[in-house]
């Protein structure tokens, strides 16, 4: 039987534990604690399956995401993109609404699957910070290579909630 390509990098990213898989910008080390294999491994599950449903007829680069809730919940979108292309809602944020719409607002964790293994765009990494400041960001690509940030490293001072006057 065929396995889908949802099913073959899943399982190429599950088997990829280890310093390689775990590439990491700074000397951290490669999986924060809180988390274990297999949940990070059924968070990039979820991102590659929802990836395949990404509509990017225009760039024709499939984005992913899956975001993993603090309760444990997985929250998953693509990238949408529109004949106006400014319009293009990328993966990150689509999962984000999906978890707002869902009562879901604070995360621990979300999984980002391209190609090539790309890191979230800047107003992506904005709107993450709003609802995860200390989220943690894993990058795959789809040959199941996976890089791990936290979102502080990739958002450096972030401004966010706390910079605004309270009621
Ligand atoms: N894109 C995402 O969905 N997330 C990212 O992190 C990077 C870029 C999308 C937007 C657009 O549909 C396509 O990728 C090319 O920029």
């Amino acid at each position: 039987m065929t396995k889908t390509v949802s099913q073959q990098v899943s399982k190429s990213a599950n088997q990829q534990i280890g310093e390689e898989a775990n590439q990491r910008i700074g000397a951290v080390a490669a999986l924060p604690s809180g988390f274990s294999e297999d949940q990070i491994a059924e968070l990039i599950a979820a991102a590659v399956a929802v990836r395949e449903r990404a509509y990017a007829p225009y760039s024709r680069f499939l984005v992913g995401a899956a975001l993993r809730a603090a309760d444990g919940t997985i929250f998953a979108g693509c990238n949408v993109e529109n004949a106006s292309y400014g319009l293009t809602i990328c993966a990150e944020r689509n999962a984000i609404a999906q978890a707002i719409a869902a009562g879901t607002r604070d995360f621990t964790a979300v999984a980002v699957v391209s190609e090539n293994g790309v890191t979230p765009c800047g107003a992506c990494r904005q709107v993450l910070v709003e609802f995860g400041p200390e989220m943690t960001v894993i990058v795959v690509d789809m040959r199941g290579r996976r890089r791990i940030y936290t979102l502080a490293e990739l958002l450096l001072d972030a401004f966010g909630p706390k910079h605004l006057p309270g009621d």
